[in-house]
């Protein structure tokens, strides 16, 4: 049995000379936060996105949880997220005190489908609540149909918050993920195992400029620096009637969601390599798809989903772990005594303990089949291609197909 040199985890970083020199740069500066590489990032984003305005964050998780206050939900109102996700969908619906309705998820390819959630809607109707905001989740880098469930969103009087984690350079009929042709705000992820790295970072997107000042506003306190009317008099003016030289002024409970300059300043270098590391991930990801055909119908490659162009933040196989003879546990124990890392994306948050403790035991049967059925496999931009051979040599024989 032979094994990788080195560890191949699933997912990871690619940091290059002019990456850490962005970052030196910052360092050796007059700014780490609040400086301008903050908002040469946001315009960078912006632009990369096929969105007007981005906002930028600490991780996606307080970008999700912004963007949630600022659709309006608050304890009392409903979100329908997909169960088939990272937990931090649905903790951000939780952190404003709303409630969370769990949609289902096609079986083989663990999106929300336009079926699944009209299902959700009739749940919310039939526990009294009208859903205020949908978060389709576009898994492993392929779209949901983003138009079908715009239609039903609009029909319901719905807002629609894409969580496109994975989803940085994906197209759906066109159109990027997170241009807000389908959607009114998407969320990005820049954790190291994203498809641009910046340590810890998340971004909104929006074309809707009072919307993102209201996000700029809640990233920093909900605290204004500038004397803009209408302002308290009592804590802005001098003698004269100016405003004070130390203005400031809070409007409303924001937060500290802020991303420094030294993040920021690695995510507009990463940017500038973006369309190399998906050219890189859509050849590794087609170079699986070859040399897997031989091991069907024990593993299948991720079925791909019409109108969509994804970025592949994941290559998620399928495996038949019944007619393989072997369970998922002990065939991620063998590779990885290869020196090959896999994972599971993802648990549904729904079978958690602690929204179990909150819904009840949900019956979720596609979002079941997909979880129990999913292993993620390596992909990052560096990987080389013996290494995929050397990947898929090493599922042969620990499946014995
Ligand atoms: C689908 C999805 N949503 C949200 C997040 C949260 O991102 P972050 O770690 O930047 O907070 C992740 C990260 O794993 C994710 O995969």
């Amino acid at each position: 049995m032979g094994s990788a040199e080195k560890f191949l985890p699933y997912g990871r970083q690619v940091i290059e000379d002019d990456d850490i020199e962005a970052v030196t740069r910052v360092l050796r500066g007059d700014y780490l936060t609040t400086g301008p590489a903050v908002g040469v990032f946001e315009a960078d984003f912006a632009k990369v996105a096929g969105a007007k305005e981005s906002i930028v964050c600490g991780n996606a998780t307080q970008a999700l949880h912004l963007a949630c206050i600022a659709l309006g939900l608050e304890s009392g109102k409903t979100a329908i997220v997909p169960t088939l996700t990272f937990l931090a969908t649905a903790n951000a619906v939780r952190y404003t005190g709303a409630d969370v309705i769990f949609a289902d998820v096609d079986l083989q390819t663990g999106l929300m489908t336009p079926e699944t959630f009209e299902q959700a809607i009739v749940l919310a109707k039939q526990q009294g609540a009208a859903p205020k905001v949908v978060l389709p989740v576009h898994l492993a880098g392929q779209t949901v149909d983003q138009e079908a469930i715009q239609n039903i969103a609009r029909r319901e009087n719905i807002t629609v918050l894409t969580d496109s984690c994975h989803a940085l350079s994906s197209t759906y009929k066109g159109v990027l993920a997170g241009a807000c042709r389908y959607e009114d705000l998407a969320v990005f992820s820049f954790h190291p195992v994203k498809t641009i790295a910046m340590g810890e970072g998340g971004a909104i997107t929006t074309n809707d400029s009072a919307l993102a000042a209201r996000l700029r506003l809640l990233r920093g306190h909900g605290m204004i620096h500038r004397a803009e009317q209408p302002f308290d008099p009592a804590l802005g003016l001098d003698e004269n009637g100016a405003p004070n030289p130390w203005f400031y002024e809070m409007r409303e409970l924001g937060y500290n969601y802020r991303e420094s300059d030294i993040h920021c300043a690695l995510g507009s270098s990463q940017l500038k390599k973006l369309d190399r590391f998906i050219q890189r991930r859509r050849e590794l990801a087609l170079l699986y798809d070859e040399q897997l055909a031989p091991l069907a119908p024990y593993v299948l490659p991720p079925l791909r989903v019409p109108d969509c162009v994804p970025g592949w933040h994941l290559y998620a196989v399928r495996i038949d772990f019944e007619k393989a003879g072997c369970s998922r546990a002990s065939l991620m124990n063998v590779l990885k005594a290869q020196n090959i890392g896999s994972q599971v994306h993802y648990i549904p948050v729904h079978r958690q303990p602690y929204y179990r403790e909150l819904y009840g035991d949900l019956n979720l049967p596609g979002a079941d089949h997909y979880y129990e059925h999913t292993l993620s496999l390596p992909l990052f931009p560096s990987m080389t291609n013996e290494d995929v051979c050397f990947i898929v040599d090493a599922l042969r024989s620990a499946i014995g197909a």
